[in-house]
């Protein structure tokens, strides 16, 4: 089972505690903030107390609001501050793609353990590197790919590896977004760069993960394509804070990356997928989506209805077959135990992920056994692997579509 956890060592493992800090305020920065303070009420109390230290931005508002609103004991302007503070052991790095590297890098150095938003870095040489020094440190490196924690999309790999759905024949993964449909919205971090880290990088390196997440080891990838729809866009007056509109000046600036980007995939195992993303589609805010198709029916989940799957299975009368709706529950991965009403029907979402991925970091960090734990997060490794994934797309679009091979 992905995350069948009902197990714990029942107690307390460290009276030691642990400081907290979030570099980086903005949206996810947010949602970082928020789930360490929510991560100790999950589950039983196996966690020593857990110190909610400093928000850091280089943008003071932020994270002054951010201290505030989430019980932080201070905000700081810098990240290195953050890597100076003898009371912060845990950081989650939650700023622009390119500026991961600097920033892990220093904090790893430096001995803390490091939480570091998808993808690892805006190009797999420093991916690499990151990797290597996660390596090297003594401490706990992690990437977070959020959704791997979302019931459903639990639930459904649990269905494939305990071949309830039989051989999967193929897998669809959609992410549309819409936070840049709007030509007014501002440039930002996110449309600089080269093809392959828009829309690609921001929602479809979601995709790449979940995809092998569901299907195992990729071992191509095709057609890869990219469109920029919106060449150009309004230089921001003042601060741009994750996808939400700002006051923009009358300049213009070029968007360098995809709006758009669509690729097949084979998986070594025989299945083939296709995946789609955009951050210009219309009215699909947050619109992942996973499908699966196998021997023994199908299954799919969207992060537009978090709550349930819909499962279809080949089996009773040909007159009386169909997808049905399964509500997710305590019999699906992470419910149970976990909120404080753990019952089907009251609601999962995205912010529940997080603090379900702060908390797996956390019991990592304490020193939990994994067999008493929630599933590990990801390694650099894995996110080294992600980036291999998306810089073959990349090379498949460069080369009109050709297919490009993914080591295993
Ligand atoms: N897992 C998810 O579901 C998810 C969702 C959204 C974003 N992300 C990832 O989180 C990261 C941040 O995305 P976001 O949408 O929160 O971005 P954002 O632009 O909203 O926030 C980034 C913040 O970093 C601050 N910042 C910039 N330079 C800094 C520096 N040198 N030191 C400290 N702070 C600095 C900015 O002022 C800004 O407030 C990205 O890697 C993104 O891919 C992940």
């Amino acid at each position: 089972m992905e995350a069948g956890r009902v197990s714990s060592t029942g107690g307390m493992l460290s009276s030691t505690d642990i400081g907290v800090a979030v570099i980086g305020a903005g949206m996810a920065g947010k949602a970082h903030a928020a789930a360490y303070r929510t991560a100790s009420t999950l589950y039983d109390s196996i966690l020593p107390p857990i110190r909610l230290v400093s928000i850091a931005d280089v943008y003071e508002p932020l994270a002054e609001a951010g201290a505030k609103r989430f019980g932080y004991e201070r905000h700081d302007t810098s990240w290195q501050a953050i890597v100076d503070a003898p009371d912060i052991d845990v950081v989650s790095v939650v700023v622009a793609n390119h500026l991961h590297r600097e920033i892990v890098e220093a904090l790893l150095a430096a001995g803390k353990h490091v939480l570091c938003e998808k993808p690892l870095s805006d190009s797999l040489e420093s991916a690499y590197a990151m990797a290597d020094a996660a390596r090297n440190a003594s401490t706990v490196a992690r990437v977070g790919f959020t959704y791997r924690r979302a019931p459903g999309i639990a639930a459904i790999r649990d269905l494939i590896q305990s071949g309830t759905l039989g051989r999967v024949y193929h897998i669809t993964g959609r992410y549309f977004a819409d936070y840049a449909a709007d030509p007014n919205v501002a440039i930002s971090w996110r449309f600089k760069g080269e093809p392959g880290t828009g829309a690609l990088a921001d929602v479809g390196s979601h995709l790449a993960y979940l995809t092998e997440f569901l299907g195992g080891p990729i071992s191509s990838v095709n057609g890869g394509r990219f469109r920029t729809v919106i060449p150009e866009r309004p230089k921001p007056v003042g601060v741009v804070s994750g996808h939400g509109h700002s006051q923009v000046s009358d300049e213009y600036d070029t968007v360098e990356n995809d709006d758009y980007a669509t690729f097949s995939i084979e998986f070594a195992g025989g299945a083939a997928g296709a995946v789609e993303v955009s951050r210009v589609a219309a009215g699909h805010p947050n619109g992942l989506s996973l499908e699966v198709y196998a021997e023994n029916g199908a299954a799919t989940w969207s992060q537009e209805r978090p709550s349930e799957m819909q499962l279809f299975l080949n089996e009773g009368p040909a007159g009386q077959r169909g997808y049905r709706q399964v509500l997710l529950g305590p019999a699906h991965p992470y419910v149970a135990g976990g909120a404080p009403i753990d019952v089907s029907g009251v609601g999962f979402g995205q912010n529940e992920g997080f603090a379900v991925q702060a908390r797996a970091f956390l019991e990592e960090v304490a020193g939990i056994p994994e067999a008493d734990s929630l599933p590990r997060n990801a390694s650099f490794d894995e996110g080294v692997r992600n980036m291999v994934l998306l810089e073959a797309v990349a090379e498949s679009a460069r080369r009109g579509g050709a297919s490009v091979d993914i080591d295993n």
